[in-house]
This record gives structure tokens, sequence and C-alpha cells, in this order.
């Protein structure tokens, strides 16, 4: 286009096409004068290439023939152009269009594409065309960021919600990191019921509003024998996929049941580790005092649906609280340590790992086989045990109770480390005696106790434990001296001065719900008539309900006379 188009002159014909954009009577003299040389130039050409031709055929020259073939081409087109010039000029096309039109035609454009090179000129001396593109980029541009900055932040939202903090670490799981608290059961010492129901939160307690646990059926999908009088129930989602909630290494889940036409609620310990997420699992001991143990021992099949809700409990630890851990553990108080060791070996967590535990007998030692297969292959978790009571010969480890000597020659430099217990009361109370004697703080020693309702040395048939036998303990049982009454059903019963109005409930047949019985859930909360309580966790609480004079029963005790709407 440029060789035809070009003019005899210095600049190139369509070069001043473009700079006319429109077609004054100057411009279409131009035009024409260009026009017509072009057509009697071009004609000329074609005419004398004609000739060549002829005397190349009649020669049979191929070189001349392409040479006249280029010669009539060239002519044609000069030719070609001028005509367009003229015709253009007759439709008044505007030269600039005009040059822009031959261009496209020439370089073989379609229309379409082209068509926006020819309208009329923006701001700026850009075309629309361009104008148009770089405003729609640019809105393409801003609207990418707004999405992307939207996702962000619905993505920190997630991970806020999902990280563990202060006040929760899952979804509607109460968490209250380090918090300690000393618990009993009410009816059923010692058979991996950790339904505690006394408690001193520990400096790091943090109130949390009530939350509603996760609550529903899980499927038995299998039934493990650990020893004579202890098995581990293996829960699954009746629909499949994962279990529909995630847990903290210590937390629990309360069961409900109807047996003989009563109703049951029990809480157990998550044995199972929180990275295994196709099915959690509960170790139950057998008691011939627990109805639910009885129960889930007895009648509990492979293929079951149990009703459960949590998970709750802050007697938790991650792995992140501290670089080490110290786990002592008695009897079937060996279920929220299983949890913890299973997650911190799953999760290859580095510190130490020391766990120190107490059985009655090497037969009553739960998960022996497990712990030792996984000592082997952590080299920082270190199991120390030791038994009540030794009949197997090859039993090397050692005999009696968990006493300071055996804390202190089975842990380094234990004054520095953070420690959870686990067990019945007054083997809690001992080892806790003896950390203190050993320099621990009171604050790195959280507590999770399994016995009876009034938190001391148990005695009678409820004392049963696997633990070994424990030091001497001056424990001065406390005798009732309050009464509390309750107003809606109008009875009246003695409330001893640590025992929870929970119980007092329940030993004069007046039903108030609960779930947790460690002040975390919210469901005992009731209102107090008359009186005055302490409660050792408020967790499950929220100001306000405290502050228009509702307790949880669950929770609080008092030393003298109280009025409870229920
Ligand atoms: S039973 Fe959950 S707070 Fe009392």
């Amino acid at each position: 286009m440029m060789g035809c188009m070009g003019g005899g002159g210095s600049r190139p014909f369509y070069a001043s096409l473009l700079d006319m954009p429109e077609l004054t009577p100057e411009a279409r003299r131009i035009i024409e004068a260009e026009a017509q040389w072009r057509i009697g130039w071009g004609s000329q050409a074609v005419n004398v290439a004609q000739v060549r031709l002829y005397q190349a055929l009649a020669a049979n020259d191929p070189a001349a023939m392409l040479q006249a073939a280029a010669g009539i081409r060239e002519g044609l087109l000069r030719l070609e152009s001028g005509t367009a010039a003229l015709r253009a000029v007759e439709t008044g096309t505007p030269p600039r269009q005009f040059a822009l039109a031959w261009f496209r035609d020439q370089m073989a454009i379609p229309a379409s594409e082209a068509s926006p090179m020819v309208m009329n000129d923006g701001p700026w001396g850009l075309f629309w065309y361009h104008l148009t593109t770089m405003a729609f980029l640019a809105v393409a541009l801003i609207l990418a960021l707004l999405i992307q900055y939207a996702r962000m932040r619905r993505i920190g939202g997630l991970i806020a919600r999902l990280t563990p903090t202060a006040a929760g670490s899952a979804p509607g799981v109460a968490r209250a990191p380090g918090a300690a608290f000393v618990a009993s059961a009410t009816a059923s010492p010692n058979t991996g019921t950790a339904s505690p129901n006394t408690g001193t939160a520990s400096p790091d307690t943090v109130p949390a509003t009530a939350r509603k646990p996760w609550s529903g059926k899980l499927r038995v999908a299998a039934i493990f024998r650990e020893t004579a009088n202890v098995k581990t129930f293996r829960l699954m989602n009746p629909g499949g996929g994962h279990i529909p909630f995630t847990f903290q290494p210590g937390q629990f889940l309360s069961f409900s049941a109807e047996v003989d036409g009563k109703p049951l609620r029990r809480a157990y310990t998550i044995a199972s580790s929180p990275c295994q997420r196709s099915y959690v699992e509960v170790s139950v001991k057998r008691e011939e005092k627990g109805a639910e143990s009885r129960y889930l021992h007895d009648q509990v099949a492979i293929g079951d649906s149990l009703q459960v809700s949590g998970p709750s409990g802050s007697f938790t630890f991650t792995g992140e609280e501290a670089d080490s851990i110290v786990l002592i553990g008695g009897g079937i108080g060996i279920t929220p340590m299983m949890c913890v060791i299973r997650c911190l070996t799953d999760r290859s967590s580095p510190g130490d790992i020391f766990f120190l535990y107490g059985a009655r007998s090497v037969e009553d030692f739960v998960f022996r086989e497990e712990l030792e297969y996984l000592e082997k292959r952590h080299a920082n978790l270190h199991v120390i045990a030791t038994m009540g009571s030794v009949v197997e010969s090859t039993w090397r480890g050692a005999q009696g109770p968990i006493s300071r000597e055996f804390i202190a020659r089975s842990v380094p430099d234990i004054a520095r480390r953070r420690i959870h217990i686990c067990g019945p009361p007054a083997m809690m109370e001992a080892v806790q005696a003896s950390l203190l004697e050993l320099g621990v703080a009171k604050n790195k020693i959280k507590t999770e106790a399994f016995g009876p309702a009034l938190g001391r040395a148990p005695s009678g048939p409820e004392a049963a434990d696997d633990s070994p036998p424990l030091p001497e303990v001056a424990v001065t049982l406390p005798t009732a001296t309050a009464q509390v009454e309750f107003s809606i059903s109008g009875k009246t019963g003695a409330l001893g001065p640590d025992q929870c109005v929970l119980e007092a409930a329940e030993a004069n047949g007046v039903a108030i719900d609960f779930s947790c019985r460690v002040g975390t859930c919210g469901i005992c909360v009731v209102p107090l008539k008359a009186g005055t309580v302490t409660m050792e966790v408020e967790e499950g609480l929220p100001a306000e309900d405290k502050a228009r004079g509702m307790i949880l029963a669950c929770q609080a005790k008092s030393v003298g006379n109280l009025v409870v709407e229920a």
C-alpha cells in the first residue's frame, strides 16, 4: 500500500490523506489531481508492461515474463488507487477515513476489526476504541481488586473464627486455655466419666458466654476391649464423612440415654486424636454403680446410635501453650492424656511429653501396648508408669503411688514445666502437694479429677479405682450445714459445703437440666431467689444473667441456706 499510495513526491499520498480530517475544496483539489495522475500513470504502466509481456512470451523468457507481470500489477494498483480516490471524492468521504479504508482493504483486515479505527477521534488525540478498551480494562481491574479484598476479608474472618483464642477454639466449643478445675463425678467415680462439678478456675481462665454445643446422634462403629473392665467405643457420623464437630485434646462429650425408663446423662473424655476426623473414641470403665457405664458396656452394640452433645471442657493442651508438657494420670484418668499424647504425636509436636501413669495393676494399665509403641517411635515421648501391685514377673517399672520421689526422678527440671493431672480427687491432692514441694508454681498445674461429689478422698465402694494406693492425706469430710429450698417443686434438701446445687437437686428428685457439669455449657442455669453462692467456673454464665440473679447449678455452692427456682 505504501508503494502504490506513495506519490512521486517526498511525502506518501496516504500520509497526506491522514492529515485531511475534512474534505475541504483544497483537499478535493489535491486528491483529484493525485487521482488523475495515478490513473494516467497506472494505465500507461499497464500498457507498457503488456507489450513487454508479449515480447517475453514470444522469446519464451520466464524472467522477462515475471518482470512484465510485476509491471502490470503495479500499474493496476496505481490505477485502482486513483479510481478509488476519485470515487471517495465523489461520495464526499473524509480523506482520513478513505485512507484508513484503503489501508484496511490492502491489509485484508476485516471490517468489524477495522471499524473502530474509523470512528471519530476521542479526547487527547486517542481513538474512542482505545479509550473504551482502556476504560473497560480499568473497570475490570477495579472489580478484580474489590473481589480480592472481599475474599481476603472473608478468609481473615474465617481464620479468626477457627484460630484458638482465649474465648474459644472451635465453633461451639467453650475453651479457656490453661483453665484448671478440680472435678468430681456424681454417681460413677472413676468410671471414665468426666462430669466435673466443682472447680477452681486458674488465673488464666477466661469467662465466656454460654455456647450451645453440637448435639446429635453418632453411630457405634466399633467396640474395643482395652482391659477387663474398660471398653473403647468408636463413634462415627451416621451419614458418613467427618465427625460433625471439632475438638481440643482434653475435651469431653456428654451422652444421653434412657435406661429402664430413666433418663441418663454422663460425660466421657474423648480419647482419640482430634487429627482423626473420621471417628471419635471414648474409653469407659464399667462401674457396678455406674448406670451409664453399665448401659454402654452391657447393652450398646456395634451399629447402635448414641445421643451425644459437646464437645465441652477446658482441660486442654494443644502443644502451643508450652514447650513441654507433663501429664500425670491415674486409673481411667488416662483418657484425656491419651488424647493429648495421640494428638501431639500425630502432629509430631517437638516438645517433650512426659506421661506419668499410675494403675492398680499391670492388667489395668490401659493402652499399655500403644504407649510403648508410640514411645519407640517418638523420642520426645517419655512414659513412666507405676503399678499399685505387681503380679506380672516381666514388669520392670516402678511400684507404688505417684509420689514426690517418683515424680522427681521421672521428670527433669519439673518446676519449669506445665503439668496436667487427671485422676481421682485423692490422687490429685497428693500429687499436687508433691508438685508444690518440688517447687512447681500453682499456676503451672492444671487438673481434672474423677471422683465422688464431695471432691474429697473417696471412701467406701465409690472409692474403687485403678490407680495405686495413695499416700496418707489428712481429709475431713464436710457435713451438710445448710439447706436448699426448690421453690417450684416445693422440696427442701441438705446442702453440704462442697456440694453443688445440682447434686442437691438430684439427691431430692428435683429436675434441673444439665450437660457438661463443669460450668461451661450454661444448660444448668437457674434463678437464685435467696442466699449467696460461690461458683468456681462461670464460663457458661453470661455476666448479664449473673447480674439478674442466675446461677449455674452445677457450680453453685453455699454454706448458707438457699432458695432456688426449680
Ligand atoms: S451443666 Fe453445663 S454449665 Fe452446668
